[in-house]
């Protein structure tokens, strides 16, 4: 057997160990194993294969990133190559050549690792026949079917440690301080740190928030002397009756518009009717970096090990899923319906009401 393994779309906490696990799986029953190197551009000309033995990945469960490289860029099926000068260009649906190239190398199976984007990718290869499996990424613990994703442990236990650290200079300042984070259609990261950091005010997508609310709780805050406040949002969240905030258009952002600029926005009006001083902050990439937590190591451990299982058993068109307490596989289709949301019945949610926590409405 020749397997290939590859990384798309954003990087996250734990794809390197997911890769170790995938390899040391796949040596360990004689197969061979290469890696496509950022996205599929080394089947597809900008980058190359590469052979992955035990040397290859050797320490690297608690590396970030991915010793593959990737890229938000590298749909085969719309592929788009930068040019020198920065220009980004067309280059049409090379899917046919992947699959050639595939062939060509002689591989047997791909595992995929990635989010939405790369996961609906592997479900067109696999419709083509290519037999690929899935391995769910994502800070933003969006994929439906599972019910985590790696690497969204670590991006909560770094903006966690940054609401506790804002606290600092938002009581000593009597200031509000409002942190975003990523969470394009979930609020998973904003729900989890903003409690487990003890937020006032969590904003997140499913929760059109009411900016008058948020002054409310700020200024009955203030009145029982509590001069400060500390107000989490997601990069998603959306003022009642208003829309999503962009800085970055799609074609920027590999076919995604990049979202930016929420914080500020709640800062300013906050400032303007409550008349305290605000500041604004956005955590952006530094959820994605960093070494994995436990937990994420572990998971991306075990997603790699039953990705290789599921090629012994020959189980193409899935990816694999935690469904506690097991690792289990789940076809494309049910992992690619809508986003998982955060659901507003959960005891989350209700943990954050009864805390005390102001979402938004
Ligand atoms: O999907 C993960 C994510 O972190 C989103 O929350 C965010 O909108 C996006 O990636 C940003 O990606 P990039 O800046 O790499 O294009």
């Amino acid at each position: 057997m020749r397997i290939a393994l590859s990384t798309g779309g954003g990087d996250a906490p734990g794809l390197n160990a997911v890769i170790r696990a995938a390899v040391l799986g796949a040596l360990g029953r004689g197969w061979a194993v290469y890696g496509i190197r950022r996205g599929y551009g080394g089947l597809l000309g900008t980058d190359k294969v590469v052979a992955l033995d035990a040397d290859s990945v050797r320490g690297i469960t608690h590396l970030g990133g991915t010793i593959l490289g990737t890229t938000n860029r590298g749909d085969p099926f719309g592929w788009r190559e930068t040019r020198p000068d920065g220009t980004i260009v067309d280059m049409g649906d090379r899917s046919d050549e992947l699959l050639a190239a595939f062939s060509a190398h002689g591989f047997d199976a791909l595992i995929t690792i990635g989010g939405d984007g790369s996961l609906r990718i592997a479900q067109k290869l696999f419709a083509k026949g290519l037999p690929v499996i899935g391995v769910p990424k994502t800070i933003d613990n969006d994929v439906a079917g599972t019910v985590m994703t790696f690497g969204f442990d670590t991006a909560v236990s770094t903006a966690t440690d940054a609401i506790d650290k804002l606290h600092s200079t938002a009581e000593s300042h009597d200031r509000v301080m409002v942190v975003e984070v990523m969470g394009r259609y979930a609020g998973w990261i904003a729900l989890n740190a903003g409690i487990s950091g003890g937020a006032d005010v969590i904003l997140i997508p499913e929760i059109p928030f009411d900016i008058e609310k948020v002054c409310a709780k700020i200024m009955d805050r203030e009145a029982r002397g509590r001069r400060f406040s500390i107000v989490v949002v997601a990069e998603g969240a959306i003022p009642l009756g208003g829309h999503r905030v962009l800085k970055g258009a799609a074609s920027a952002g590999g076919g995604m518009e990049q979202l930016g600029g929420i914080a500020q926005q709640v800062a300013d009006a906050v400032g303007q009717r409550t008349g305290k001083e605000t500041r604004a902050l956005t955590l952006g990439h530094l959820q994605r970096g960093g070494s994995p937590t436990t937990f994420d190591r572990l998971l991306s451990l075990r997603f790699g090990a039953a990705a290789v299982r599921c090629v012994a058993a020959k189980q193409f068109g899935v990816m694999v899923a935690l469904q506690p307490p097991i690792v289990t596989a789940v076809p494309f289709s049910e992992a690619l319906g809508a986003p998982r949301i955060v659901p507003l019945d959960s005891d989350t949610i209700m943990t954050a009401r009864d805390t005390g926590v102001c979402l938004g409405d």
